[in-house]
């Protein structure tokens, strides 16, 4: 939208964009490839205080702050190289550029490219597992500018790699970091103040475990959702008072790797995102019967004594959180349970990764 409400072109977006990009990268922008190709890792991420409503629909401005914690190994792995067309292969399969990937992708590389190219061959691989309803896409814009630095030379900083990442999908600039990350919403109209900012705490005996209740291609999308959430929804207006309680016992739980207040808070804040969407009207409504069944199992767990809480995303399935010792019994119990460890790190590098060539 313009300042007066009016939707913009598509060639509006772009120069919307582009701006930022040559905002962030002064001088460098004028520069071109500076070797032949450049290959990169970055891990998927799950929001313990959500990201729910844009600002700024354009440049992917968040209505709040938002914190996560990444999920270790999983995420993507990218390689791109100056070729002599473009080329998009992913998980093994090229993608024709009418698929929604190619475009998507290849708009987000045009932000730095101009007319004389370069073309580049991308071939990346997500070790998300696709029914995970785990986003991919966070990782692979994060995964992304990680390698555009590389290829064009621009030795950018973490958090102007943050913002660039922004641009290809909102919860991207939360993926350039192992461990938690706290999103800034940022004040500026350019965002160039909305960026990720890594949070020096390692909590060696947290897990994640994905539980996926429902496979399948996920429905709605989370942007599409989010644009009629904070239009449509009378509870829209609690989210940023929410946000605001929540963020800081977050950030204290945190830096006491306490389980017992972070666990329910990031449990409560996803419930009302979600309550958010469920009021909306017409309603949002990303639980199936198997999500409910799965919200008692993990009451039934905690009345037994398990200390665990979970947090969902836009999709029908769970991110549940726990202590080591709890995460192995949870395994035991639910075998099909996918175990993480949030701060294994994964070497930038592994070319031997299947979907290489
Ligand atoms: O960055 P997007 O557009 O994929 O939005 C992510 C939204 C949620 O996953 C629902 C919440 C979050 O903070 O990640």
């Amino acid at each position: 939208m313009d300042h007066q409400g009016n939707p913009l072109t598509p060639a509006e977006v772009l120069q919307r964009r582009r701006q930022v990009v040559r905002a962030v990268l002064g001088v460098r922008s004028a520069l071109g490839p500076q070797r032949s190709c450049a290959e990169a890792a970055a891990p998927a991420n799950v929001a313990l205080v959500k990201y729910w409503g844009k600002r700024d629909e354009v440049l992917n401005l968040p209505v709040t702050d938002s914190l996560s914690v990444s999920l270790g190994r999983l995420g993507t792995w990218m390689k791109i190289a100056v070729a002599e067309r473009d080329r998009l292969i992913l998980d093994g399969r090229e993608h024709s550029p009418d698929t929604q990937e190619y475009r998507r992708m290849f708009e987000f590389f045009d932000l730095f490219r101009g007319e004389a190219g370069p073309f580049l061959e991308i071939v990346t691989r997500n070790t998300v597992p696709t029914a995970a309803g785990v986003a991919s896409s966070a990782s692979a814009f994060a995964a992304a500018v990680r390698c555009l630095d590389v290829l064009m030379g621009w030795g950018l900083s973490e958090q102007e790699l943050s913002t660039l990442a922004r641009l290809g999908s909102g919860s991207a600039c939360r993926s350039l970091w192992y461990g938690f990350v706290h999103w800034h919403r940022g004040k500026r109209a350019d965002g160039l103040d909305s960026h990720g900012e890594w949070i020096p705490v390692v909590w060696p005996s947290l897990r994640v475990l994905l539980w996926v209740v429902e496979g399948g291609p996920k429905g709605r999308s989370s942007r599409d959702a989010m644009r009629h959430c904070v239009t449509n929804s009378p509870l829209y207006s609690a989210w940023a008072p929410l946000v605001a309680r929540d963020l800081p016992v977050a950030l204290r739980a945190i830096q006491e790797q306490n389980l017992r207040e972070l666990g329910p808070l990031a449990e409560g804040n996803a419930l009302a995102m979600h309550a958010i969407m469920i009021a909306a009207r017409p309603s949002v409504r990303y639980w199936t019967p198997a999500t409910l069944v799965a919200l008692e199992q993990v009451e039934r767990w905690r009345e037994e004594g398990l200390d665990v809480w979970c947090t969902m995303d836009a999709g029908p399935n769970l991110k549940l959180l726990a202590e080591e010792s709890t995460a192995r019994e949870l395994v035991r119990r639910q075998p099909d349970l996918q175990l993480v460890d949030p701060f294994e790190q994964v070497s930038v590098v592994d070319s031997s990764q299947p979907g290489f060539q």
